[in-house]
């Protein structure tokens, strides 16, 4: 067939015969990616440069797995869920990815990782999605992440981080997907008044983001009950560095990139508060490598799949905290650029400390810190500066 007379160059359509928008190679639309896609033809500005370069290099490289016993990543193409799909191909597990890209760039996966463009709130496309690729089981990293926002944006968040939960429980319900392993966070802790957290610690979040993952926790376990899912929820604290030069976190509220914009910007970064009881007067957080966090994803997903017990949920916390001063002072020695950060009035309800104990995780998911503070900060400088290029 001519080349003008197709679609588009991405098509093997004529444009007379196509009754309907189709998908770019090996990509899943929608049917709200199906209305934004008018006349049935794709083009650059319908899916993103972004989406088409991981097409192109995908379809000259082939699929990167085909066949059963496939895990569904959903927001596989975020700053975390990237790094557990990379971990489960390592491991040479199947892994498919859903995301609707809302905060994801398809750029973090690897040519021909099995892609659909959809959200977790399309119940239809779920389903299609388990049939197609023979899922047994979901790693769920959807969501919406962004606790201060989420106070404005309540409906956003819950319809995001619950509805979205259910809909995806009830598929897997539907077609007898049994295992899931859920991304919750330390927000479901609110402000504890302990030294150290452990999953016994009263839960008390004080945002609707917070909330939602509590509730997220609560969807498993009350499916647990009626229908015999197997899961775990893995609590997540702060959550820095790369694992691969190509995937970064472009989160505008985390303290990793707030820090590097600054710096390229040519500003001070800030810190919040020196007048804690710390021992530099700066918080105290929990911050943990991204690629340690994914590999507990893997050892996770493999009990599952083995029938081994897991606890309904584990703090993925590193049991020693690193304070934010100390933070600044390793960013200007890894970025090579000097500076003392500026100094601004305390945040509201921020408390001096949270640090979490990873002691179960380690036991059962192959947890522990395998990065020093500096590989976090050089990782994330070094993966900022290529995303430049
Ligand atoms: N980054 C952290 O420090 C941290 C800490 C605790 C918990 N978490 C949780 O981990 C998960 C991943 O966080 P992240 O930092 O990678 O964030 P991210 O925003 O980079 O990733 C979220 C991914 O989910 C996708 N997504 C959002 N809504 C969707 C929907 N309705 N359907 C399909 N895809 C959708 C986004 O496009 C994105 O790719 C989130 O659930 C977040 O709440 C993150």
């Amino acid at each position: 067939m001519a080349e003008s007379s197709l679609c588009c160059r991405f098509c093997q359509t004529r444009p007379q015969a196509a009754t309907r928008p189709h998908s770019l190679p090996g990509v899943t639309e929608n049917a709200g990616d199906r209305r934004r896609i008018r006349g049935g033809c794709h083009s650059p500005r319908d899916f993103g440069a972004d989406l088409l370069r991981f097409q192109q290099e995908g379809a000259a490289r082939g699929p990167y797995y085909s066949g059963g016993m496939t895990w569904l990543v959903t927001g596989g193409a975020g700053y975390i869920g990237a790094h557990v799909v990379r971990a489960l191909q390592d491991a040479g597990i199947p892994a498919l990815v859903l995301d609707d890209l809302s905060s994801g760039h398809a750029s973090f996966l690897a040519p021909g990782t099995p892609f659909i463009l959809g959200s977790i709130l399309d119940g239809a496309q779920l389903l299609e999605a388990i049939d197609e690729h023979e899922v047994t089981g979901v790693i769920h990293v959807a969501g919406f992440k962004y606790a201060g926002v989420s106070v404005q944006r309540p409906l956003h968040t819950y319809e995001q981080n619950v509805t979205g939960t259910a809909v995806l429980l009830a598929a897997m319900q539907d077609r007898g997907v049994d295992r899931i392993v859920f991304s919750s966070s330390a927000a479901v802790y609110g402000t504890p008044d302990v030294d150290i957290v452990t999953e016994d610690t009263p839960k008390n979040p004080q945002s609707p983001y917070g909330e939602s993952k509590l509730i997220g926790e609560w969807l498993l376990r009350d499916q647990a009950i009626a229908s015999g899912l197997r899961h775990t929820s893995l609590r997540y604290f702060n959550v820095v560095g790369s694992g691969d030069p190509t995937i970064y976190d472009t989160s505008p509220h985390n303290l990793f990139p707030l820090v590097f914009d600054a710096l390229v910007a040519g500003r001070t970064p800030r810190i919040n508060g020196n007048d804690y009881p710390t021992s530099d007067g700066t918080n105290v957080r929990d911050y943990i490598h991204v690629a340690d966090l994914a590999v507990s994803h893997v050892a996770a997903a493999k009990r599952l799949d083995a029938g081994e017990p897991l606890e309904s949920a584990y703090n993925l916390g590193s049991g020693d905290g690193v304070s934010v001063g100390e933070i600044m002072s390793t960013v200007a020695e890894v970025t090579g650029i000097p500076f003392t950060p500026e100094i601004a009035p305390r945040r509201l309800g921020d408390p001096a400390r949270i640090v979490a104990a990873g002691d179960l995780a380690a036991r059962d998911l192959e947890w522990r810190m395998r990065h020093s503070l500096r590989e976090m900060v050089s990782s994330a400088w070094d993966a900022r500066r290529s995303a430049e290029r």
